[in-house]
């Protein structure tokens, strides 16, 4: 008896700098494909949180790749496309998404010991089912076989005034120059780190989103996915 021919799994890699629109677009794609969407800044960012409620020191590595070894974090894919970051089991999908864990998941995020339990996380849910994964290092570091990568990127100027209006939306109280200071620092912490930094991978394909809208951006995506 032939076996049954399993359709093959796909992974979509989506990378770029804070504020390119990579998760808007990755959670987009997504849902129109069917595929799971895997956020990997909310993982560093659920870390980063609890890092910051035991008080632990985000200068310390050797900390917090400890912490790092003693958390469990899970995503999961609402109907609405949107996800649920799960940290130890609690929903702290909003909590994570505040001033004061965005100012700190770079420090985390640059960590070598706290990225090699991300990564295994990352490979593990992204072995799962077809998905599309949004980050720093997905197309370089964590799937460098990914079937399709893409590098979204926009100009400084863009990028700021979108995460200003997200936050707004979200009701946040800051400034668009807080904006800039975070986007600047984040840029720098996440490109020139010596661990899996931010940088387009050779085979991925650029997006300069900056004209660009959702939609457009999304069927661009989608037009190089089922090329
Ligand atoms: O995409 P984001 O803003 O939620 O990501 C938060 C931080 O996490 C970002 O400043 C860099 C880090 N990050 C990373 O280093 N590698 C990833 N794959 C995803 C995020």
């Amino acid at each position: 008896m032939s076996s049954p021919i399993r359709p093959k799994k796909l992974i979509i890699a989506v990378d770029g700098p804070a504020g390119a629109g990579k998760s808007t677009i990755a959670r987009l794609v997504a849902k129109r494909m069917n595929f799971l969407y895997i956020d990997t800044g909310a993982m560093y960012r659920a870390l980063t949180l609890k890092a910051l409620r035991k008080a632990v020191d985000i200068s310390n590595a050797a900390q917090l790749t400890r912490l790092a070894k003693n958390t469990r974090i899970d995503l999961e894919n609402n109907p609405d496309g949107s996800i649920k970051v799960l940290l130890d089991n609690e929903d702290v999908s909003l909590d994570i998404r505040k001033p004061e864990i965005t100012k700190f998941v770079s420090d985390v995020a640059k960590v070598r010991g706290v990225r090699k339990e991300m990564l295994h996380l990352q490979r593990r849910f992204g072995g799962r089912a077809s998905c599309v994964l949004d980050g720093r290092d997905i197309g370089t570091v964590v799937f460098p076989n990914a079937d399709r990568k893409f590098f979204l990127d926009a100009e400084f100027k863009a990028r700021v005034s979108r995460r200003h209006k997200e936050l707004k939306e979200n009701r946040e109280a800051v400034t668009v120059e807080d904006v800039k200071k975070d986007l600047k620092n984040r840029d720098t912490i996440d490109s020139s780190r010596k661990c899996a930094p931010l940088k387009k991978a050779d085979d991925a394909i650029y997006v300069d989103t900056t004209r660009m809208t959702i939609r457009e951006v999304v069927d661009t995506v989608l037009g190089w996915v089922n090329h």
